[in-house]
């Protein structure tokens, strides 16, 4: 097996958070689709405690307009800290420290929401030539599920990128970006595929796959100079699918190239909608033991009013 170079560690993560959340507004207008609560974690939180727990401390968030809760809610805060401290809260002052206490979180503006791609792109400075985890915040891995960890071990044990898959049914492919498949070399984990095309939201007919790629990413920094190239693909945007296309069939592997895809079968909640983020909200809420117990039989009852 051949040793993992310092370089080839991976130990950033980006997170993209500065699309516009239109499916969201009005409650989008001046705040980040990433600081809608999920119970009481803003979900951009649950997004960087997955990055801590998969070892990556070095976080940088990928912001637009509206960028200061993000900021102020990784910063410390002296005088809500003060006041629990006078009150005695000590759970609810451990709750507001731990959040500040994650990670290294910096920052840096896109400026004009010109896609996924272009978002990533604004990353390269910050990253440099090393391998780095980019994680959508409206994708929530359940903490129980080591999704994250298993990628980075994939690409530290091959190289290239490696992508989260999820079969979903074919009335919903057209909602991602979809890849055509093969299996991995014999001996490799039964959920590992080798990527050999993808397409951003295809529609159901010519969808390669039910596969669809979800939003948890380690990438090879070969992808920077790729979408330095990417012109803007499907709705006028630089798609991060379009140049993982390129890095899956144009480059060769001892340049960054190849793309491999774990197919994640764990529980993800997706909040990037209205009604997924209510059902996700619902489904951990019935989960938590200072809520479900009270929640469940009240679940019950109110769905019993209902015709
Ligand atoms: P979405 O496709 O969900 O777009 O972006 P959106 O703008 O956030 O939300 P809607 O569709 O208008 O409701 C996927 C991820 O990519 C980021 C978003 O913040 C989200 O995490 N993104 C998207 C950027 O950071 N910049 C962009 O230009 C576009």
């Amino acid at each position: 097996m051949q040793p993992i170079l310092p370089s080839d560690r991976v130990a950033k993560a980006v997170i993209p958070a500065a699309g516009l959340g239109t499916r969201f507004l009005p409650a989008t207008k001046s705040t980040p689709k990433e600081m809608l609560p999920v119970v009481d974690k803003p979900a951009i939180q649950l997004v960087v405690e997955e990055a801590a727990t998969a070892g990556l401390r070095d976080v940088l968030m990928i912001t637009g307009r509206s960028k200061r809760p993000l900021e102020d809610h990784f910063d410390s805060t002296p005088e809500l800290e003060r006041a629990l401290q006078d009150k005695g809260d000590t759970e609810r002052l451990e709750a507001v420290v731990a959040s500040s206490r994650l990670a290294t979180v910096h920052f840096v503006r896109q400026g004009e929401p010109l896609g996924l791609g272009h978002a990533v792109l604004c990353a390269a400075d910050h990253v440099g030539n090393v391998p780095f985890a980019v994680l959508l915040g409206d994708d929530l891995i359940d903490a129980r599920d080591p999704l994250l960890s298993e990628m980075i071990a994939l690409r530290e044990r091959i190289g290239g990128s490696v992508v989260a898959l999820l079969e979903v049914p074919p009335e919903q492919i057209h909602l991602y970006g979809c890849a055509a498949v093969e299996p991995l070399d014999a001996g490799t984990d039964g959920e590992a595929v080798r990527i050999v095309d993808l397409v951003e939201k295809p529609d159901r007919d010519d969808a390669p796959s039910n596969l669809a790629i979800i939003g948890r990413y380690v990438l090879d920094p070969a992808v920077f100079d790729v979408l330095a190239d990417t012109p803007p693909g499907r709705g006028g945007e630089i798609q991060l699918t379009d140049a993982l296309r390129v890095l899956a069939t144009e480059i060769s592997p001892d340049k960054g190239g190849g793309v491999t895809g774990i197919v994640f079968r764990g529980r993800r909640y997706d909040t990037g909608d209205k009604l997924s983020y209510l059902q996700a909200v619902v489904r951990l809420a019935c989960e938590r033991s200072d809520l479900g117990p009270t929640l469940v039989p009240w679940l019950r009852e109110f769905l019993a009013t209902l015709d």
